[in-house]
């Protein structure tokens, strides 16, 4: 059952990737020019992006991997190069059917199945891998353990996702950010130190035995993200 924190979270998000943001973070996921700020972060994400992948095996042959939020699709098309069989996900019909737009255009890709709905949706089955890269960074301490759980539980092989480390200075940029304008801010990044979030994981239920096996931190101006890839207790 979804706390009321993680319902109202989940539609804010929404609302923020379909519609407020749609055409500057489609703009940024492109190959399109964008200001300095933002090929600051565009940079630190394609790190993020060949950070996370890189917790997973170069052949993906035979495998099922899971892009949890995967908003316009990048790392979905880089797991199908690799020959995974990939199912992306994400809360936003318009950064879906760009992803949709923008995957065949890539010579190589294989088959992926995009979808529109909630990457807790059970009847998605089971995966090899399920990567989230910066979708559930947004959401509060409690409902982000308990996501990590239950992808946790329909990943056999292994779970690789981001956080916003907690340190002070993402705490004031963060502050900071809420002094733009509605609409012109990103929606809330809470931000959670290492040692926390550690902390929270070996005290869930579900994640007894669950280790960081890797992490590496990206830090760049403006975009700062942590990559872990956790071993479950229940993978093979
Ligand atoms: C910061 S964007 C990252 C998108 C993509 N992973 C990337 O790195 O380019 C976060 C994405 O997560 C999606 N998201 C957040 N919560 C979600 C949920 N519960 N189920 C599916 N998608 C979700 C949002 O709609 C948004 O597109």
């Amino acid at each position: 059952m979804e706390t009321a924190s993680y319902l109202v979270r989940r539609g804010q998000l929404e609302q923020y990737f379909d519609r407020t943001a749609a055409h500057a973070w489609a703009r940024l996921t492109s190959d399109g020019p964008v200001s300095r700020i933002r090929a600051t972060v565009r940079a630190g994400r394609d790190r993020m992006r060949s950070t996370l992948l890189g917790y997973l095996p170069e052949d993906l042959r035979g495998q099922r991997v899971l892009d949890a939020g995967c908003g316009t699709g990048a790392l979905a098309v880089e797991a199908a190069r690799r020959g995974a069989e990939v199912v992306a996900i994400d809360l936003s019909p318009t950064l879906v059917s760009l992803a949709r737009e923008r995957a065949p255009a890539i010579p190589g890709v294989g088959l992926i199945d995009f979808r529109v709905s909630d990457m807790l949706e059970p009847s998605l089955g089971r995966f090899d891998w399920i990567v989230a890269m910066d979708s559930l960074i947004h959401y509060e301490p409690e409902d982000m353990v308990e996501m990590i759980a239950r992808l946790s539980t329909r990943a056999s092989r292994g779970v690789a996702f981001t956080f916003a480390p907690g340190t002070i200075l993402l705490r004031l940029m963060h502050v900071v950010g809420k002094l733009f304008p509605r609409g012109h801010r990103s929606p809330a990044i809470v931000p959670i130190a290492e040692r926390v979030l550690r902390r929270r994981i070996a005290a869930h239920p579900a994640l007894q035995g669950a280790t960081f096996v890797r992490t590496e931190r990206i830090d760049t101006a403006f975009y700062k993200s942590q990559a872990v890839r956790l071993l479950t207790g229940g993978e093979a």
